[in-house]
Formats: C-alpha cells, structure tokens, sequence
C-alpha cells in the first residue's frame, strides 16, 4: 500500500529493535535529527519508544525498508499533527548508511507526502533542517518542499550556532 520505487514504508517490528538503536546512535543522524545535547540513546529508550507504537492511537510513523531486499533501512514520520489547521511536522532518517545518497530518502518522502496529502488529507507539511545538512537539504529541494523561514542561531553544536531553515510544501490545489 506505502510503496515507492525503492522502499515500502510499513509498521515497526520487534525484530527492528537493534537495528533501530545502532542508527539513532551514529553520528550522522544523531547530530542532524535531534538539537538535544547529543548523548547515546539505550536499548531500553529504544524498547519504549518501539512498543509505543500503536495502529490504535498512531502518531504515524512507519519503518522503512527496501523494497527489493525487505532490509529495514530507517523511519520517517510525523509529529504534531494539527488536524483542525490541517498542518504537520515530519522527520526522516536512513539510518543504514550504505542507502544513503542512492535515492532512498526522496523516494520514502515521496511515499510519505502522499499519505498525508492522499489519506489523511491535511494541507501543509513543515520540516526542520539545520544548515549544515546539506544533503537533506537538497533531498528536501528535490522533494518539493520550499524555504518558508530562517531561524537565526537556533541550534548550538560543535561550538558554535547556527541556523534552522523551517521548510514547507503545500498540498496542490485540485480544479473544483
Ligand atoms: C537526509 C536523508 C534523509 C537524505 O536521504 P538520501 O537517500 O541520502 O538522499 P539522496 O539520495 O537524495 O542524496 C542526497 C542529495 O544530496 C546531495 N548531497 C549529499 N551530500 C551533500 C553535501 N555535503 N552538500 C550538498 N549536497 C549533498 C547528493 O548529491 C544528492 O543530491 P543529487 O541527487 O542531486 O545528486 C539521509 O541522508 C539521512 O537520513 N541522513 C541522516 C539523518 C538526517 O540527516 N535526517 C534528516 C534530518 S532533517
């Protein structure tokens, strides 16, 4: 149902347990997806957060794999969800670095851009990117998704601040 070109997004698994705890550990994702003080998470934090998913009460996020393998790759998914302003937050990772640069973030974007605009039928999507990350940035471009803000030395890392760019894509309006 959740398929791309390259990858299905689908619900998390036990078995995804430590896999899903070596990816939010390294530093290319740690230091590009959370501006907490970096620190590395458990198993037991990874435990929680895992069973805390639920089909019943989801906040949507999904596993993703490669579709040709079934190796699971990372996760994306939304945080936030305004459904009166029909508005969310996402987040993306591939978490196993040899699918990064090949493809596989954008296509996941893509599948879950269309679940939100085509099944939960909200209007705009928001993301955070720090400036340094360049290559998500440019996955983000690739995706559709425009600069709506800067915000000016949000985030403190490596000794110093920087920027937060805030980026958005809107659902195209259909001819009525
Ligand atoms: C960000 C992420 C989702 C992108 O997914 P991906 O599958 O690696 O993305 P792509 O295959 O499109 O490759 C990235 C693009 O950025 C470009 N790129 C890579 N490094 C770059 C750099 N340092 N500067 C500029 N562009 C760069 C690549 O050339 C490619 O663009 P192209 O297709 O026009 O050649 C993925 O790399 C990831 O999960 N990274 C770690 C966690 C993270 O940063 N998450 C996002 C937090 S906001």
């Amino acid at each position: 149902m959740f398929t791309g070109k390259l990858v299905r997004l689908r619900e998390y698994r036990e078995s995804d347990l430590e896999k899903a705890l070596q990816f939010v550990n390294q530093a290319d994702v740690s230091l590009n997806l959370y501006p907490t003080v970096p620190f590395p998470y458990t198993l037991e934090d990874e435990r929680k957060w895992l069973s805390s998913q639920s089909a019943r009460n989801p906040d949507y996020n999904f596993a993703i794999e490669d579709l040709a393998t079934g190796t699971y790759i990372g996760g994306c998914g939304l945080k936030g969800t305004d459904w009166k302003n029909r508005n969310t937050e996402i987040g993306i990772m591939i978490g196993h670095e040899e699918y990064r640069n090949r493809g596989y973030g954008p296509d996941a974007l893509n599948v879950l851009i269309r679940f939100i605009f085509g099944e939960m039928n909200l209007y705009k999507i928001k993301l955070n990117v720090f400036s340094f990350n360049k290559r998500a940035i440019r996955c983000y471009e690739k995706c559709g998704f425009l600069l709506e803000a800067t915000l000016k030395d949000e985030i403190f890392r490596d000794g110093r601040y920087h920027d937060i760019f805030r980026m958005v894509r809107f659902r195209e309006k259909t001819s009525e």
